[in-house]
């Protein structure tokens, strides 16, 4: 589904990802690991055309067809969603008006989705305030999700769905991921993903079928995710690099 070639990129001029090869196939769900800093986030920003995230090498292929140089925009109709790390804040829509919008771009009429959705991360009081305004780091991850389940895309990009969150709001995220990848078929094809997880815990929730950890630019290891996790959790990413994996 997504195929990710050699892929150089900078941010602010300076090269972040020198090269990573990447292919999340039909209805896989794939974790991405790796110490902060080494553009994990970045390679989720530039697979989902975030202007700033310069793609200068490389191509990136979304169901066979090259999407290298659309706009995040024309990416999201395709079908690539993305809940960032830090909810970016919109001063004036309520959570509640930018789930209508999310609706009905999506061409649904069935408003009781969101308030399903709502309930189901727990943020039904947070609909009537304006959309990341204030949040807790808490609540502007579940309403990141929230967000994400409206639009319930057929490849999602997860940035670090624990991190702000305490252990009780992690199985509610959990459960409504799972949810998401295993949802009826879109458009004749299974749903899949890539989900940065700096913790391992949300491994626990989701059936993820490989991971990989990025490290000096490039993915320097990919297998099965907890082993990969539990091989960290004990060795450290250093021994990633030495590793034959
Ligand atoms: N908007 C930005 N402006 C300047 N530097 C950035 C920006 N975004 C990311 N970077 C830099 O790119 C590198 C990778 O960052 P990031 O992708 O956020 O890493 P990770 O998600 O793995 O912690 C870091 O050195 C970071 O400082
Ligand atoms: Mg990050």
């Amino acid at each position: 589904m997504l195929h990710v070639e050699n892929l150089k990129v900078t941010v602010e001029d300076r090269l972040v990802l020198d090269g990573v090869t990447l292919e999340v196939r039909e209805g896989e769900v794939h974790v991405l690991l790796g110490p902060n800093g080494v553009g994990k986030t970045t390679l989720l920003m530039a697979i989902m055309g975030v202007p700033g995230y310069r793609i200068v090498s490389g191509r990136l292929f979304f169901n066979g067809e090259d999407i290298t140089n659309l706009d995040m925009e024309e990416r999201a109709k395709k079908g690539i969603g993305i809940a960032f790390q830090k909810m970016p804040p919109v001063r004036g829509i309520s959570l509640r008006t930018m789930g209508e919008i999310i609706l009905r771009t999506h061409g649904v009429d069935d408003l009781s989705l969101l308030e399903n959705a709502a309930h189901r991360l727990d943020c039904f009081y947070l609909l009537s305030r304006e959309v990341g305004v204030g949040f807790s780091g808490g609540e502007a991850k579940r309403a990141e999700i929230f967000q994400l389940l409206l639009q319930r895309p057929l490849f999602s990009m997860v940035d670090e769905p624990e991190s702000g969150v305490d252990l009780d709001n992690i199985a509610l995220v959990g459960k409504a991921l799972k949810e998401l990848f295993e949802r009826e078929q879109v458009r004749t094809k299974r749903r899949s993903g890539l989900v940065i997880t700096h913790t391992g815990y949300i491994l626990d929730y989701l059936n993820a079928d490989q991971g990989h950890v990025l490290m000096n630019g490039r993915i320097v290891c990919s297998g099965n995710p907890r082993d990969l996790f539990e091989d960290i959790r004990t060795k450290g990413y250093n021994e990633c690099l030495r590793c034959e994996r």
